[in-house]
C-alpha cells in the first residue's frame, strides 16, 4: 500500500511535535505537499512541552496518526519512547521523524540525508574523494557527518569551539573514514586543504546575520562553501565565499529535502518537492 493511513477514513494525519512550534515552517511545506498530491488529509503544528512528550507519543497511537516529525527539544528525549529506532538515527543519537506503522512506531533521522541530498542537488553532485572540513560539533553535525560518511569522501575535519568535543565525535567514528577534531584556533590549518566547508552552527543566523564561524580569508578560492542557516538565506558566511568565487549553498534545501524523505517514509510516495519549496518561500515573504 502506497499511502498508509492508520484511521478508518483513510485521513492521512501528520504533524510536528516541538517547543516552542508557532515559528515551524512544516506545516505549511507538509500540507502543500498532501495538496499537490490530491491526498486527503492534514499536518498540525503541537505544541508538545518536554513533561507532556511521553502522552503526546502515545496519542499518535490513539489518535491515528501516521506520522510525526520532532523538533527542538525533544529530538533526543523522544527515542525512548519508541518500539524501534532505525540503525542511522541510533548512531546520531537524535531522532526527527516517526512512522506509525499500525501502533508500532519507528525513529528515523531524515536531517543528514537530507541535506546530503540537497548539497549534491544544488552545490556538489560527487562527494567521492572530497576533503570536507564540518564547523560545529552538535546534533546537527552528528546527523550531517554520518550522512557523508557513505558519500566516500577523502577525509572529514570537525572544527568546534569546545575542542574536546570535536575530538570525541572524530574518535567516536574513527572506524568509519578518515575524521579528524580540531578546536577553532585550528581552524585555519584544517581549511587550507578543504574543498567543501559546511557550518552547522548558529553563527550568522537571524538576527546575529553579520557574525562568521570561522575566519573569512581561510576560506579557499573556488571550494563549495555550504551553510545550515536559512534564515537569512544568504548568510555572511555564504558572502564571504561569493567574493571568493565559490559555489555556495544555503540551508533552505536541507530543510525542504529532510521534510521530502519524512514525506516518503510515511506515504510511499515520491515527494513534490517543487510545491514544498515554494510553499515555504511563499511562508516567509
Ligand atoms: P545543533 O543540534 O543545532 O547542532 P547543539 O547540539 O547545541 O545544536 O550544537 C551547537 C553547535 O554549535 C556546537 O558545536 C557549538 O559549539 P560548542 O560545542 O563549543 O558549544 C556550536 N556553537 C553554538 N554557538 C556558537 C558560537 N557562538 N560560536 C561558535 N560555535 C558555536
Amino acid at each position: 500500500m502506497k499511502v498508509n493511513p492508520t484511521n478508518e477514513r483513510d485521513y492521512l494525519l501528520l504533524g510536528v511535535m516541538g517547543d516552542p512550534i508557532g515559528h515551524s515552517k512544516s506545516p505549511a511545506m507538509h500540507n502543500a505537499a498532501i495538496n499537490a498530491l490530491g491526498l486527503s488529509g492534514a499536518y498540525v503544528p503541537l505544541h508538545i512541552r518536554p513533561q507532556g512528550l511521553g502522552d503526546a507519543i502515545q496519542a499518535v497511537k490513539a489518535l491515528g496518526f501516521r506520522g510525526v516529525n520532532v523538533t527542538i527539544p525533544h529530538k533526543v528525549e523522544v527515542m525512548k519512547h519508541l518500539d524501534v529506532v532505525d540503525e542511522g538515527a541510533q548512531r546520531i543519537g537524535a531522532v526527527n521523524t516517526i512512522v506509525n506503522d499500525n501502533g508500532k512506531l519507528t525513529g528515523y533521522n531524515t536531517d543528514g540525508i537530507g541535506y546530503v541530498r540537497s548539497l549534491k542537488d544544488e552545490a556538489c553532485p560527487d562527494l567521492k574523494g572530497k576533503r570536507i572540513v564540518v564547523i560545529g560539533a552538535g546534533g546537527a553535525a552528528r546527523g550531517i557527518i554520518y550522512a557523508l560518511l557513505g558519500e566516500g569522501p577523502d577525509k572529514i575535519s570537525i572544527v568546534n569551539r569546545t575542542s574536546a568535543k570535536a575530538l570525541a565525535l572524530a574518535e567516536e567514528w574513527s572506524s568509519l573514514a578518515d575524521l579528524r577534531g580540531y578546536g577553532e584556533e585550528r581552524a585555519g590549518e584544517a581549511l587550507s586543504d578543504a574543498d567543501v566547508i559546511i557550518n552547522t552552527t548558529s553563527v550568522g543566523m537571524f538576527p546575529q546575520v553579520s557574525e562568521l564561524p570561522i575566519p573569512p580569508e581561510s576560506i579557499r578560492e573556488g571550494i563549495v562553501v555550504s551553510d545550515l542557516i536559512y534564515n537569512p538565506l544568504k548568510t555572511e558566511l555564504l558572502r564571504q565565499g561569493e567574493l571568493r568565487r565559490c559555489t555556495v549553498h544555503g540551508g533552505l534545501g536541507m530543510f525542504i529535502n529532510q521534510g521530502a524523505y519524512a514525506f516518503e517514509y510515511w506515504t510511499g510516495l515520491t515527494a513534490p518537492v517543487q510545491a514544498m519549496k515554494e510553499a515555504v518561500l511563499t511562508s516567509f515573504r
